[in-house]
């Protein structure tokens, strides 16, 4: 059905429910996200500077599934004005991309500003809002310059200031025409990834380069947000925010809530809490648990890098919205005396002795992806309450699927997941915007190009890089031109 013929159903379902209830706010924004690596390509086009997944994937391509790469990737670098088209066809109000470090900064210092890297964004960001479409723009989404990861990168205490010079580079150029930023995607996964063997496993010393990443992260973040408010506030009126991964848990039997309290600190409160709570600094009850942890290990220091009193004042209330991606939701449970810790894929954890399973009612994709839509709305409710937020803005939400164009699962995800954000906004959470995760497949990083999240789907095969709309790419382009949920 073509994107018109959907339009009219949905008025003829809206109207028979007759309901005010399936209709978004005027003011909400729609959106799709992407990021700079998974979508780029041009890795060495020009004077671009190698990054973190430019060497891994061509050091180590046995550790990507089908020993794929973001070399091409689905060469946005030159199919720019392609991408944007989509955007219109779908009737978006944003599109979320992300700069390259190391395309706009190749020595990945701002000795050298590449001309070509400032082009690029100069057109994306123009080309989008030549068709009324907003950027929003993600400073850094996991692709660290090859010469920072060498000199220890995230867990360099270092990277505060070399994230701040690179940002402060963003702002001066882009400033003028970008009202919201996230200026750090997904610190957990970036962590994670980066000093766990998850992702690129740099240095697998789960123990000690997570924690330094995280407060490293959070610095940084925080430096940047006080050189925003200092340099450009005034002039840009911007807002920005650390976008953090929440999935929503839930105990698996009553006994375990204690452990999903844990389990939400270790994996969200760490990075949320010094941000966006009142207090600031460290979730106490995780900070005990892993300092108790690492005494009995025979460490003489805390897992998690204490904070001084100034880095709790600098980290706090640096946040202009909240920039939430959410997937999915897990029940949570203490590991029985037979089963193996695991952490990835993403169902457990190496430091808690805890286990994240799903409900035997939910409907599954795979050992770690689950429907349950209710949980996004519980989510939102639970921020609203738990922190003094303004505005939240769901920076990702998306489903993995196969290959195929009539995506009938990823629709049904769609539907329901914004019917709970419809609900959400109608029990009073501020939920300004939404993106989804993502307008066209692209590299999923460690699973290469084996999974598909794309409103469009991109034949990897063919040099143009044909872009082909999936049955959701309608279904959403209907839900942002009438504002409305259709069954
Ligand atoms: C979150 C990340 O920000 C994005 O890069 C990734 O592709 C999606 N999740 C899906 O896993």
């Amino acid at each position: 059905m073509c994107f018109a013929g959907l339009v009219v159903l949905s008025v003829v379902f809206a109207g028979c429910r007759g309901s005010e209830q399936l209709r978004f706010p005027a003011e909400f924004k729609f959106g799709a996200a992407s990021a700079a690596y998974q979508v780029e390509g041009a890795w060495n086009v020009s004077d671009k500077g190698e990054n973190i997944w430019d060497r891994f994937v061509h050091t180590q391509p046995h550790l990507i599934a089908g020993r794929g790469n973001g070399d091409v990737a689905c060469d946005s670098y030159h199919l720019w004005r392609r991408d944007i088209q989509m955007c219109e066809e779908l009737g978006l109000d944003i599109y979320r991309i992300s700069i390259s470090w190391s395309r706009l900064l190749p020595t990945g210092y701002p000795n050298v500003i590449s001309e070509d890297g400032k082009n690029y964004y100069n057109n994306l960001i123009d080309g989008l809002l030549e068709k009324g479409i907003e950027p929003v723009v993600t400073i850094h989404h996991f692709d660290l310059p090859q010469s920072l990861q060498d000199l220890g990168g995230w867990a360099n205490p270092l990277i505060a200031d070399w994230y701040v010079d690179y940002a402060e580079v963003v702002f001066s150029l882009f400033g003028d025409r970008v009202t919201y930023w996230v200026t750090i995607n997904e610190p957990f996964i970036l962590c994670e990834a980066t000093y766990t063997e998850f992702l690129v496993p740099y240095y697998d010393d789960p123990d000690v380069g997570r924690y330094l990443c995280n407060k490293n992260v959070l610095i940084a973040h925080a430096k940047a947000y006080r050189l925003y408010d200092e340099r450009f506030r005034s002039k840009f009126n911007g807002k920005l925010s650390l976008s953090t991964l929440f999935f929503w848990f839930e105990p698996a039997a009553p006994e375990e809530q204690e452990m999903t309290d844990l389990m939400f600190e270790y994996w969200e409160g760490r990075y949320a809490h010094p941000v966006y709570s009142k207090e600031g600094g460290w979730p106490v009850k995780l900070e005990k648990f892993l300092d108790d942890k690492a005494r009995k290990e025979g460490y003489s220091q805390p897992r998690l890098p204490p904070f001084t009193p100034e880095e709790i004042d600098l980290v706090r209330g640096t946040y202009d919205y909240f920039a939430l991606n959410h997937y999915t939701t897990r029940l949570v449970r203490r590991l029985r005396p037979e089963e193996r810790e695991v952490m990835w894929p993403l169902i457990g954890s190496t430091e808690l002795g805890a286990i994240m399973v799903h409900h035997p009612s939910w409907v599954t994709v795979n050992d770690w992806f689950a429907l349950y839509p209710e949980g996004l709305r519980k989510q939102l409710n639970w921020l609203n309450t738990t922190y003094d937020l303004k505005e939240i803005f769901i920076t990702e939400n998306g489903i993995p699927l196969g290959p195929e164009l009539d995506d009938k699962l990823r629709v049904e995800y769609y539907r329901s997941y914004l019917e709970q954000i419809l609900l959400a906004v109608h029990d009073g959470v501020p939920v300004t915007g939404y993106t989804a995760w993502t307008l066209m497949d692209n590299f999923e990083w460690r699973s290469g190009y084996t999974v598909q999240f794309g409103l469009y789907s991109v034949n990897f095969t063919d040099p143009l890089r044909t872009r082909t709309p999936r049955t959701s790419a309608r279904y959403y382009a209907n839900v942002t031109r009438t504002r409305m949920l259709y069954p």
